[in-house]
């Protein structure tokens, strides 16, 4: 079977993947594969021989890119450029992984592809950048602009919720940021169908560039809350009472889009690809953290 290189060996969409199609999948990670040394990027490449690359590695703490700012260039914009030209100098595709936040929210719709970005902070600028040398690399790319990514694993605001409400009576959570959560099983099953599609009929122009790739609906981290703890609660968890606040109440070193829901039209028209209700999804994964391990 011919390998799917996949960057970003721990994280949430990387472990998605490899859980979705283990045979397939060929997970690098740091050490052995790391942006900020360059030179580990042809090896992996080499060793592994794939025949499509997903790079879902990026340096993703949206606060402490604003004090790192270089890595986080060297992360979400350099490496991916290089990544990309590999895959140029291969002929094989490229599907890179982006972000809502290269928009500032300011909309009052649902963003699309062709809608004006304005990142607020150094992540989101940064991975804009990443999706300009990306596209300027000569590659077959498809950049994947998502948002809200959760998992039953890994650090993410859905198990952060669970993990504080447990201890605590009362949680206070913004209601004023609007946007699409997404699980990041979906994602990895819409990228998994996003392949196949490329290897059925060959790489298509129609194929390159921009798609927004977010859970189907949308809500307020207080709505994702609130639903997180109504799902937990049929696990006999207990159920902390949360209290919507403004965004203006809960400072955070980067600014973030009020706004970032995203459409996803474009995907479902060129791939025949939508991703499932966030609701559904949301219970899918709460049960998956309830399970009780293996063996
Ligand atoms: N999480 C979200 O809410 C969200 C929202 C919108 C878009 N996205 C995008 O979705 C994609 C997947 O995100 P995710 O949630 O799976 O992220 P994640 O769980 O934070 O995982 C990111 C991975 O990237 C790796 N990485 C970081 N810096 C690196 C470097 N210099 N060299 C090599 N690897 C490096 C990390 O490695 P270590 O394990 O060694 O630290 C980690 O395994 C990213 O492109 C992200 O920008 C995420």
């Amino acid at each position: 079977m011919t390998p799917i290189l996949v960057t970003g060996g721990t994280g949430q969409l990387a472990g998605a993947l490899a859980a979705a199609a283990p045979d397939r999948v060929r997970r690098v990670g740091r050490p052995e594969f790391d942006f900020d040394r360059p030179e580990t990027l042809a090896a992996s490449f080499a060793a592994v021989r794939p025949a499509l690359v997903v790079n879902a590695a990026a340096y993703t703490a949206v606060d402490a890119a604003e004090d790192d700012a270089e890595a986080a260039y060297r992360a979400n914009r350099d490496g991916p450029a290089t990544l990309a030209r590999l895959c140029a100098a291969a002929g094989i595709p490229l599907i890179h992984v982006s972000t809502d936040y290269v928009f500032d929210g300011a909309k009052g719709a649902p963003y699309v592809e062709t809608d004006p970005v304005s990142p607020q902070g150094v992540y989101g600028a940064s991975k804009l950048a990443g999706e300009q040398a990306v596209l300027g690399a000569g590659a077959q790319a498809t950049i994947l602009r998502t948002s809200w990514v959760y998992a039953a694993q890994g650090k993410n605001f859905v198990r952060t919720m669970l993990t504080v409400g447990a201890t605590r009576d009362r949680l206070t959570v913004v209601a004023d940021q609007r946007g699409c959560p997404t699980t990041a099983t979906d994602l990895a099953d819409a990228i998994l169908a996003i392949a196949d599609r490329i290897a059925a009929t060959g790489w298509r122009p129609e194929y390159g560039g921009l798609f927004h790739a977010a859970g189907s609906g949308e809500t307020t981290w207080f709505g994702l809350a609130t639903a997180t703890f109504e799902e937990a609660a049929r696990h006999g968890a207990k159920v902390p009472e949360v209290a919507p606040i403004a965004t203006a109440d809960w400072p955070t070193k980067a600014r973030r889009p009020a706004d970032s829901r995203l459409d996803c039209g474009k995907l479902a028209a060129v791939f025949d690809v939508r991703l499932p209700p966030w609701r559904d999804s949301l219970a899918r994964t709460v049960d998956a953290i309830y399970a009780p391990p293996l063996g």
